[in-house]
């Protein structure tokens, strides 16, 4: 598979076949995706490979308020965990909705979590003071998990960028006896997705580029 077409075909994969990925597949994933950069080059990403099923589990129910979270706000038409605009649901109704399977079963399910940690204390956080939502820290450890679905899509394998589970981050970290200085950025589920999907929903260069100026005439390549 050609690099354009894995960029154009890395979907997020939430259906495995129960399929493998044996050791040595998973290890070269991860030494493909390792090229990725992060901020002064510090490399404060850490990776903790999990196969065990009841560990599996216990992250999978620890993601179940967040999640509930998240289809209420869905079912009520807004952004969910959107930091800026806030929610009119209530906590009643949290409660009362039901725990959406397609956002705990893949951590069940998948062959293997890759739970994707950074050192806080080599992030170059060049917004931090700045009067709004943190966004510069993650780009320090993104890059490395989305190089580490591109590998495993190249590889045949699929999974998911989540990040529901750093809702409840203290619990996570007690779980897998993350330090301190480390925060949660993605768990991926990863396996053999049951199916490979080809056409991806995504914006037109022309829908999110502009020239000069934001707002202005649209890049059309011409
Ligand atoms: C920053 C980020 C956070 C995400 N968090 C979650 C998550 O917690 N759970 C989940 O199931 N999917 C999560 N996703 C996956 C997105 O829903 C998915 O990438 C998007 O809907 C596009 O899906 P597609 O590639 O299949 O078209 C996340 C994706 C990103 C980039």
């Amino acid at each position: 598979m050609d690099y354009q077409e894995v960029m154009r075909t890395t979907f997020a994969a939430r259906d495995f076949t129960g399929e493998p990925i044996p050791d040595t597949v998973l290890y070269e994933i991860l030494d493909h995706a390792r090229f990725a950069p992060s901020g002064g080059n510090r490399q404060g990403g850490r990776v903790i490979v999990v196969r065990d099923a009841a560990t599996k589990d216990q992250m999978a129910r620890l993601v179940e308020p967040a999640s509930k979270r998240y289809a209420a706000q869905v079912a009520a038409g807004e952004n969910p965990w959107n930091p800026v605009v806030p929610t009119t649901v209530s906590e009643e109704t949290i409660r009362q909705t039901p725990v959406p399977a397609r956002l705990t079963e893949p951590l069940r399910q998948a062959d293997v979590l890759l739970v994707f940690v950074v050192d806080l204390r080599v992030l170059a956080v060049t917004d931090q003071l700045l009067d709004r939502v943190g966004i510069i820290g993650g780009a320090s450890i993104y890059p490395l998990v989305w190089n580490t679905l591109l590998a495993a899509r190249a590889a045949g394998f699929g999974g998911t960028l989540t990040t529901i589970s750093a809702a409840t981050e203290p619990q996570v970290k007690a779980l897998l006896e993350i330090p301190p200085s480390f925060a949660l950025a993605a768990v991926v589920p990863l396996g053999r997705p049951v199916k490979q999907l080809t056409r991806l929903k995504r914006l037109t260069v022309e829908e999110f580029t502009f020239k000069e100026h934001f707002g202005a005439e649209r890049f059309s390549g011409n």
